[in-house]
């Protein structure tokens, strides 16, 4: 914990821009145009102030890999060079037979098995490497980088190896690696072809793409993994893996259609280029490059294909927010053949004169063919306004209307009314969903993971809103765990004095010459005298770890919890953390934003003030829990009135009358020093 830095591990995912001693990113986490996740290297935490993730760097870790959480902390390990001496598997790991990582395992033994085969079997050299470097002129360093592999002619050569080697047969099948026949004997999918692995962002081999070598019409040129459980084609990129730091540094990504496309480009040292293999444009492929940057350029080939191809993809980025270029190649030639026959300054260079945005790509094609068609004409604009009303950015959109306006000698008011027309119908559109999704949710129905943003038509400042004024609800209400239903209502008074204990433990509450009381000190003894003990299982243990280090001077809670090794108690520990982190960034952000509402204002005028006000906050939250604890036994009491009653136990009716009355001046006491405020509560 200690030597992982979390904006080194969040920025190998996230590219992130520095703001104030904090970054700030988009969420890796929920589809959105403008940042609203945060990172304190200070605090060693993330939190979305959007979707309300957050935690420590395991906890980015585990939720960005969908791993376990001792895999996370492998995971880490590995990064930093940490070696782990493991003394016995964990539950956890001979549960690794669990399918999605199982599949993991066999596709890197397929990955590294076909690279062997293409380096080191005669087949492999003679054909596949063959093919690779005779004929399409790849370096030998170019096929290591991209493990690129040679699958046998012999039907079940892998298939075979596998089983030998301990592997599954389901896993064979449910990776897609092998197919199995009506008599039940395996054979393999990618048998006499070179092969592409295909890698998830962080590396890990997810599906495997084989390219036929002989021209054959009845075989298709590539056969691909499957959809798995791993793998949805859709949703990844070809080459982000290789691309991600060089995206990140450019400030800009190359969108090309095929595997060779991103491997020559790389050979000819453009190394920020992912390939859509293929299909069209998804929401999930743009988002993923969204995370390194905004701008994107898309790469085609200059046929009809190539042409409707970019067409196609262009709204869908518009929409996502994306700054959209289009480049195309000559005819003819796809950014393999170019980037093989021209070195890397002139591909710079061609792209450099031949990049332009959008409207003028769109315009230029579209006008080719009806040059002086009135109709035709306004049929373009309609097209152009479409597009355009898809941005979300303002600033952006009327931009695009003024170029628009320029480029098609249009009047700038009709597009911007026929402009705001469009959108006003697209947000009706997605109103109309939303609901339609709320219905649906509420009929129980299982909402099918979506990459599409429900809000795509909201206008950037919204966004900004949402993120704004979402803190401060998060805080009032006292636990922003999914609501579970009955629900101890003790809990929410437990968490604000765990709340405490964890932020301010080990601040000094009461100090005179003989004795120095601790935050923790002071709430351990008050609740000890009225022998309180936390309801809430894990909020318990936790209190109880406090206590156990009282006596320790280096004992800093908010340290000590956020590395725990419980993932619950850093959870937990994480979660108390950013509530007042968040709260201190709306602080700053209001300062700035005159038209904040009054409310948030007051509210982080209070939080700013927090950590001086410990000895009226944290007195105020031991006596709202007891005052809760005694409501719970006067409501009892009553209870237990009515019994005797009923069973005409004059003994016990007495009793409880008497605890009854002392249980209601107690409240009395309570009620006087809280003031009326928690009362009417
Ligand atoms: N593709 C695919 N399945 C197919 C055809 C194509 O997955 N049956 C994907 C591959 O990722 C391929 C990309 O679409 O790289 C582009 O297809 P194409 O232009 O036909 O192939 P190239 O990449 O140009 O391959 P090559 O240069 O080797 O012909
Ligand atoms: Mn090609």
């Amino acid at each position: 914990m200690d030597t992982a830095r979390i904006e080194e591990v969040v920025g190998d995912f996230v590219s992130l821009r520095k703001s104030g001693a904090n970054y700030m990113g988009l969420c890796p986490f929920h589809d959105e145009k403008t940042p609203s996740f945060s990172v304190s290297p200070a605090k060693g935490i993330f939190k979305c102030f959007s979707c309300g993730k957050g935690g420590n760097v395991v906890h980015f870790v585990k939720e960005h890999e969908q791993i376990s959480y001792s895999e996370a902390l492998k995971w880490l390990a590995k990064r930093y060079h940490i070696e782990v001496v493991e003394k016995e598997l964990s539950e956890e790991e001979i549960q690794r037979n669990n399918d999605r990582e199982s599949m993991f395992i066999v596709n890197e033994f397929a990955r590294d098995y076909f690279v062997e085969n293409l380096h080191n079997s005669i087949e492999g050299k003679s054909i596949g490497l063959q093919y690779f470097q005779g004929q399409r002129h790849l370096r030998e360093d170019i096929v290591r980088k991209f493990q690129l592999g040679y699958c046998s002619e012999q039907r079940d050569a892998f298939s075979l190896k596998a089983l030998q080697s301990g592997y599954q047969k389901d896993m064979l099948l449910k990776t897609g690696l092998s197919i199995e026949t009506a008599n039940h004997s395996l054979f393999d999918r990618y048998r006499g072809r070179v092969i592409f692995p295909v890698h998830t962002i962080s590396g890990k081999v997810v599906a495997f793409g084989g390219r036929i070598l002989k021209k054959d019409d009845k075989l298709a040129k590539y056969v691909n993994s499957p959809e798995s459980e791993i793998y949805s084609k859709s949703a990844e990129l070809y080459g982000l893996y290789f691309a991600k730091k060089s995206i990140t540094k450019e400030n800009c990504c190359y969108l090309v259609e095929g595997y060779l496309d991103v491997i020559s480009m790389h050979q000819a040292g453009i190394e920020n280029v992912v390939a859509s293999s293929g299909t069209s444009l998804t929401h999930g492929q743009i988002r993923q490059i969204h995370r390194f940057s905004e701008n994107i350029t898309v790469l085609y080939d200059g046929d009809g294909a190539g042409i409707k191809a970019a067409l196609r993809g262009i709204n869908l980025l518009l929409e996502d927010g994306m700054n959209v270029k289009v480049v195309l190649l000559p005819e003819g030639e796809d950014p393999d053949s170019y980037a093989q026959t021209h070195s890397a300054s002139e591909l710079k260079e061609y792209i450099r004169q031949n990049e332009c945005d959008f409207i003028r790509f769109k315009t230029n094609i579209l006008l080719k063919d009806s040059a002086n068609d009135p109709i035709a004409r306004a049929r373009i604009i309609q097209d152009i306004i479409e597009s355009i009303s898809l941005i979300p950015n303002d600033i952006i959109r009327s931009e695009y209307i003024k170029a628009c306006s320029h480029q098609l000698q249009t009047r700038e008011e009709l597009l911007l009314k026929e402009v705001s027309k469009k959108r006003y119908e697209l947000a009706e559109r997605n109103r109309q969903k939303r609901n339609y999704e709320k219905h649906q949710q509420e009929l129980g129905a299982q909402q099918p993971p979506s990459y599409t943003n429900p809000e795509a038509e909201a206008p950037v400042s919204e966004d900004l809103l949402r993120a704004m004024t979402q803190a401060p609800d998060q805080e009032q209400k006292p636990v922003s765990q999914p609501k579970k239903q009955g629900r101890d209502p003790l809990e929410a008074y437990e968490k604000n004095l765990l709340k405490m204990v964890v932020r301010y433990g080990e601040r000094v509450l009461y100090q005179d010459e003989e004795t120095c009381i601790s935050v923790l000190q002071f709430i351990k003894s008050e609740l000890e005298d009225d022998q309180i003990v936390f309801r809430h299982p894990v909020y318990r243990d936790m209190m109880q770890e406090a206590y156990e280090q009282l006596e320790d001077e280096e004992f800093i809670p908010e340290r000590y919890f956020l590395r725990h090794h419980r993932n619950d108690f850093s959870m937990i520990a994480a979660e108390l953390i950013t509530e007042r982190y968040e709260l201190s960034k709306i602080y700053r952000s209001d300062v700035q934003d005159e038209n904040s509402t009054a409310s948030s204002t007051n509210f982080t005028q209070k939080v700013e003030k927090e950590e001086d006000l410990l000895f009226e906050i944290v007195p105020r939250f031991i006596m709202e829990l007891k005052y809760r604890i005694l409501r719970e036994k006067i409501t009892e009491a009553m209870e237990q009135i009515k019994q005797s009653e009923r069973k005409g136990n004059s003994e016990a009716l007495l009793q409880w009358m008497k605890e009854y009355r002392n249980l209601r001046e107690l409240e009395k006491a309570f009620a006087k020093e809280l003031g009326e405020r928690i009362i009417s509560r």
